[in-house]
């Protein structure tokens, strides 16, 4: 396995995700762990990332002594590269000024990390890199035993290696795609130099996740809160394939959620993998509580609370009777690695532009102890769990759906009849984006956005039907393209497939007589309406 080092880049877990593609185990920890962390970890390779700003005490951050003694090869990048340089006796011109953008490396001598990759060459046939780059801070001067590895006009140290000792430093960012060699670079780093096997595929990883939840939980009882959603599915597959009958789902129906989606998770889990499921029908207690109710994070809380307590009343029975002798011990939940290394506080400064709502602090109020065996797994990594677990392609590919559901796309005030008619109006239009194959990629346009769903608009628009007038309700459809949810392009869908969207749901949903499509991006817009 590798060890990454964060020095507190916006990127560090870029790192980790194109380590893992090239199907080696990794793991982050912030650049200030001990030496005997380091020690103890074994690692075959260690890499060292950038950091986020240049202050003059981030200048001071170092890695711990022990990287230089472990024995491995090491690889720095960008703010890495620096503390490589100063570390082991080299110089760097620190600067106040960076700049991070597009930048053409020369590869020099014929080192184990670039010998060979190249975009072009020059007349002279140097070997030429596309690369994002930080410029400012630069090292001035190698440390002994360095040779210069790669070089860019304005910065004429961009890379160096120590081939004897497995160090390699880039001043540039092989982590972010724009670097069109960076995958590849990583994967000779961490397969080839650090010698790493390659054996990290989810498959694999099934049975080696099943000892390790039953060695935990033992003969205890595990209660999990199931959403439908990928993460808590995955979850709830992969430790009921470890224990069985010993883990009990409880599956809160508030009422807002899509068309169906009660009786499928209900087929789903308790159907086809015959998991215990407890289905809790919260619908009128949910849709009590929001009447009256229009400002949006009034209604985000409130269904946050009563999710909270239903849950916990739910939990507390398992816990107080279970089914078996004991009762519950175990609170199972869905958190994944970009959640765990964001809480970590490594470097999360994000703003809290909209409150998303969490089951957090159950366990501290339930007494339970916590399992979450997804800790260590990227989503799409959590999604070819799920495949390799047996759960249907369509569920593991999902879009996200968010906690409060149809209460944040019902602008205003959530009325059941508007829940009625938002519902069956984002099952057609889900179900048309399904069917659309896009032919330059052979997708289909559900697959082609990140996210796709209908807003209800409670606003009345006049229009006509056969010989009447109408006056209805709007909705808008909403699609967007997104890597990472915090910006996102609304999606051009083709204007045939808008077409028979509109016409279905204007001639099938009694109520709605006028369909309209978002075009605003985030930002200065957001993903969801409220
Ligand atoms: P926005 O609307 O902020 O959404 O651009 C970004 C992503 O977050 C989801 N979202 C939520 N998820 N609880 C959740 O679990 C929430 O309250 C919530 N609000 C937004 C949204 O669907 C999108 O994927």
């Amino acid at each position: 396995k590798i060890l990454i080092l964060d020095f507190g880049s916006q990127v560090t877990q870029l790192i980790a995700r194109r380590v893992r593609e090239a199907q080696v185990y990794c793991e982050i920890h912030p650049s200030s762990v001990s030496d005997d962390f380091v020690r103890s970890f074994g690692a075959k390779g260690i890499i060292l990332s950038g950091s986020h700003a240049s202050t003059y005490e981030d200048h001071q951050l170092r890695a711990p002594q022990a990287v230089w003694e472990a024995g491995v090869p090491v690889l720095g990048i960008c703010y890495g590269m620096q503390t490589m340089a100063v570390q082991l006796g080299g110089e760097v011109a620190w600067s106040d000024h960076r700049e991070f953008g597009y930048a053409e490396v020369r590869a020099h001598g014929h080192t184990r990390l670039l010998d060979g990759l190249q975009d072009f060459a020059t007349p002279q046939g140097h070997g030429m890199l596309k690369v994002w780059m930080s410029h400012g801070d630069k090292v001035s001067v190698l440390p002994p035993g360095f040779t210069l590895m790669a070089s860019t006009p304005s910065c004429p140290i961009a890379g160096m290696a120590d081939e004897a000792r497995g160090y390699y430093a880039v001043q540039f960012h092989p982590e972010v795609t724009h670097t069109l060699q960076g995958t590849a670079l990583l994967t000779r780093f961490v397969r080839q130099i650090a010698g790493c096997r390659g054996d990290w595929i989810m498959g694999n990883y099934v049975d080696e996740a099943v000892a390790r939840i039953r060695e935990q939980v033992g003969d205890e009882e595990v209660i999990l809160g199931l959403s439908g959603g990928v993460d808590s599915s995955v979850a709830a597959a992969l430790i009921h394939r470890a224990i069985g009958d010993q883990l009990t789902c409880v599956f809160v129906d508030h009422g807002l959620l899509r068309l169906n989606e009660g009786q499928m998770v209900m087929d789903m889990f308790a159907g086809r993998l015959h998991a215990k499921v407890v289905h809790v029908q919260a619908q009128a207690q949910f849709l009590g509580h929001l009447q009256g109710v229009t400002d949006p994070e009034q209604k985000r809380k409130i269904i946050g609370r009563e999710f909270v307590e239903v849950f916990q009343a739910e939990a507390a029975k398992l816990k107080a009777a279970g089914t078996g002798a004991k009762g519950a011990k175990w609170l199972a939940q869905g958190t994944i690695y970009p959640d765990v290394v964001e809480s970590g506080g490594t470097a999360s400064k994000k703003a809290t532009i909209k409150s998303h709502h969490n089951v957090g602090g159950l366990p501290a109020t339930l007494g339970l102890k916590l399992l979450e065996p997804l800790r260590e797994l990227f989503k799409d990594e959590v999604r070819e769990l799920g495949v390799a677990l047996g759960l249907p392609h369509d569920m593991v590919y999902r879009h996200p759906f968010p906690g409060p559901g149809l209460g944040v796309r019902i602008l205003g005030e959530v009325k059941p009849e508007f829940a009625a008619l938002l519902q069956r109006a984002d099952a057609i239009f889900i179900d048309e984006l399904r069917a659309a194959i896009d032919p330059a990629t052979g997708k289909s346009w559900y697959d082609l956005t990140s996210q796709a769903f209908v807003v209800f608009v409670p606003v009345k628009s006049v229009g006509v039907m056969g010989d009447g007038r109408t006056y209805e309700h709007v909705v808008a459809l909403r699609a967007v393209q997104t890597s990472d949810f915090m910006t996102a392009d609304w999606a051009e869908l083709p204007y045939s497939l808008l077409k028979k969207v509109s016409s279905r749901i204007i001639n099938e949903v009694r109520g709605i007589n006028r369909v309209t499509y978002d075009v605003s991006s985030k930002p200065p817009a957001t993903i969801e309406w409220e």
